[in-house]
């Protein structure tokens, strides 16, 4: 497996790199790329951790040689939100970044499974889309939105809430990746019950988690460590089912002939080539049902923007 991180001496490129140098099979190799010049240092950094997974780094002018021969590349490439910012106020920066980024990809490691991590995801998972529409390669089954952190989040705050350990707590999480489009689905989580006051804060604490930690970290970026990992799980995940192993994972995927949005967060069972099956979210609760009729068309209007930026 040959995995490129894009991005990779940011804050998440950083934490994700050090998981993935740790955790990927032995025989893998790690591809860091960033445009800042400290990349090859922190290939450098994380070459000296005993573990059999090549790495090298891959400064601005290296692009083609750092994704030569992908088999996942993941990109969490751009600028993070400061206080008082949404993720749609990204926008501007981050959609040429992608973009950019993506047509690379095009051109160097075609059949490469995309991870998109960089915000607002909603969007830049459209603009990915259509940039490798236009260079005739896209793969609907090789374009991933990564929205894990939403189902760790959710796993997190629902085992602090109920006394459980979070390895018994699995959170469908639907939708998009902002805001109100974030949709925890409560109802399904198994072995635990929520008054109608609990889901009425858990849902929205879930949604608006990354903003806790923007606040907290107060200009200095928005969620790097549990990103990271987020990330790690994603990626590893899709190792497996491409290996051969039976995975299913939350993403943000493009569903046709969906009444929700051309990309929406589904259960994805993964295999060799991606997304080997998008499975049915299955049965809302009226709190669930209401709530996603209300963000639909915020989550429609998002996904436009990339196609537009793209294609306008
Ligand atoms: P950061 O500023 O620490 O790192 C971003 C890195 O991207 C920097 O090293 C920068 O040099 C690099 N970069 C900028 N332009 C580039 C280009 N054209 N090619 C290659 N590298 C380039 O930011 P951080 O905190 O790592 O966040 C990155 C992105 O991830 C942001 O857009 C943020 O909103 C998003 N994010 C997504 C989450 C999700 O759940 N999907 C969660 C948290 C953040």
């Amino acid at each position: 497996m040959k995995v490129a991180v894009l991005g990779a001496a940011g804050g998440i490129g950083q934490a994700l790199s050090l998981l993935l140098k740790t955790q990927l099979p032995a025989g893998s190799e790690l591809s860091l790329y960033d445009v800042a010049p400290v990349v090859p240092g922190v290939a450098v950094d994380l070459s000296h951790i005993p573990t059999d997974v090549a790495v090298a780094g891959f400064g601005k002018d290296d692009l083609a040689d750092a994704l030569s021969g992908c088999d996942i590349v993941l990109i969490p490439a751009g600028v993070p939100r400061k206080p008082g910012m949404d993720r749609s106020d990204l926008f501007n920066i981050n959609a040429g970044i992608v973009k950019n980024l993506v047509d690379a990809c095009a051109d160097n490691c075609p059949n490469a499974c995309i991870g998109i991590i960089t915000n607002p995801v909603n969007t830049t998972v459209a603009i990915a889309a259509e940039a490798l529409k236009a260079k005739g390669v896209y793969d609907k089954n090789k374009l991933f939105g990564v929205t894990t952190l939403d189902v760790i989040r959710s796993e997190t705050f629902i085992a602090e809430l109920k006394g459980k350990s979070t390895s018994e707590i699995h959170v469908p999480v639907i939708g998009g990746h902002s805001g109100t489009t974030i949709l925890p689905l409560l109802s399904q989580v198994e072995g635990v019950s929520f008054t109608d006051e609990e889901v009425a804060a858990l849902t929205p604490r879930i949604q608006n988690a990354g903003t806790e930690v923007v606040e907290a970290k107060a200009g200095g970026g928005s969620a790097t460590l549990s990103m990271g990992q987020a990330a790690a799980r994603f990626c590893l995940s899709l190792v497996k089912a491409m290996q051969g192993g039976d995975v299913i994972e939350y993403t943000y995927v493009q569903v046709d002939g969906s009444e929700d949005a051309a990309f929406f967060a589904h259960p994805v069972k993964l295999g060799k080539n991606g997304v080997e099956e998008i499975l049915p979210y299955g049965e809302l609760s009226a709190f669930e049902q209401k709530a996603k009729e209300d963000m639909l068309e915020g989550l429609r209007g998002d996904i436009k923007l990339g196609v537009d930026f793209v294609n306008g």
